[in-house]
């Protein structure tokens, strides 16, 4: 049992977990959430009435997906990053007419998933699923290397990445797309910090569950012996860094091991789970550009809560 176990837990998950325990700030990337049970809680999340970011993203794009294919123009291939459920992209879809879809996510079993369920609602359209990191340049299936690209990352992903990576992720999103290519991009708006808190610690408990289920994953998978019930979800609202921030919090001092290895914590003492960057109107063009995507067109909705951008690739520059 234990050497099966041991067989199965992903050695990046471990390195992650065990060099984030035994840091000084302790850490681990929010990556790592996303186990099944974890995929299926952020779904659940999506759906909250506090979590204003799925309705509003899906509200501008049902709103401007028009004038995305008409500024795009037809016959693109629309690949979508990180594309999980997949739950926007038949807006999406139904307004460009694409050549192709390429979802990429680094979940095998959610993304086939979700990509036999929108081949059957587009049945004409080729569907290309990869499995990969995105973070990284990727090589893009035969079929679609000759057609112009849309690539396609909503719901403010980018947002979980400090500035320098989220910087790295779209040059690598370029390099996969090529210098003709364009990108759809949702990002949040910094607003109402009683808001933001509502939306990272919703009453019914959905977004704590999501945060503790990395003890649970970490219990299974890597032979812990974490006191689970010991700790309680917390977010904040940084505001230098212009981040909620979710953190799992020692509410007694208590020691447990992780695959052997031993850790303790202090009550009060934080384990520091997620980011989620919030973007003002020139923060958002000043990131993109440093990736190499120059803001096309960009839509909010009447209270500001929410950006959907389009950027096209910016040519290789010799000069300043
Ligand atoms: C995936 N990502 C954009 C979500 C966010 O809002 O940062 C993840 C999340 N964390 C807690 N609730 C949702």
């Amino acid at each position: 049992m234990d050497v099966a176990r041991r067989a199965e837990a992903d050695p990046a998950f471990r390195a992650d977990v065990i060099a984030g325990l035994s840091a000084p700030t302790r850490a681990i990337p929010a990556r790592w959430f996303y186990d099944r049970r974890g995929s299926e809680l952020f779904e659940e999340i999506t759906r909250l009435p506090e979590y204003y970011l799925s309705r509003a993203d899906r509200a501008l794009l049902e709103r401007h997906s028009g004038e995305v294919a008409r500024i795009a123009g037809a016959g693109r291939a629309v690949i979508e990053f990180g594309s999980g459920s997949s739950a926007k992209t038949p807006v999406v879809l139904r307004a460009v007419s694409p050549s192709s879809y390429v979802p990429i996510d680094i979940s095998g079993e959610f993304l086939r998933d979700s990509a036999a369920e929108l081949q059957a609602e587009f049945p004409g359209l080729a569907v290309l699923p990869v499995e990969a990191d995105f973070m990284h340049p990727i090589r893009l299936p035969e079929a679609v290397e000759a057609a112009p690209k849309l690539g396609f990352f909503p719901g403010s992903t980018v947002g979980n990445l400090v500035a320098a990576t989220a910087v790295d992720l779209l040059r690598a999103m370029k390099e996969t797309l090529g210098e003709e290519s364009m990108l759809l991009i949702g990002m949040d708006r910094i607003k109402d910090e009683a808001i933001l808190l509502k939306a990272y610690d919703d009453p019914a408990g959905v977004t704590a569950a999501f945060n503790l289920n990395l003890l649970h994953r970490i219990t299974g998978e890597l032979e812990g012996t974490i006191p689970i019930q010991a700790f309680r979800h917390r977010a904040l609202w940084n505001d230098r860094l212009a981040r909620i921030e979710m953190h799992l919090e020692a509410q007694c001092d208590l020691a447990f091991t992780v695959d052997g290895i031993g850790f303790s914590m202090k009550a009060g003492e934080t384990i520091h789970t997620e980011n989620s960057h919030k973007y003002g109107v020139r923060d958002a063009r000043l990131l993109l550009k440093a990736g190499g995507w120059e803001v096309v067109e960009e839509w909010t909705d009447a209270d500001e809560t929410f950006a959907l951008i389009l950027a096209k690739a910016e040519p290789r520059r010799f000069a300043p």
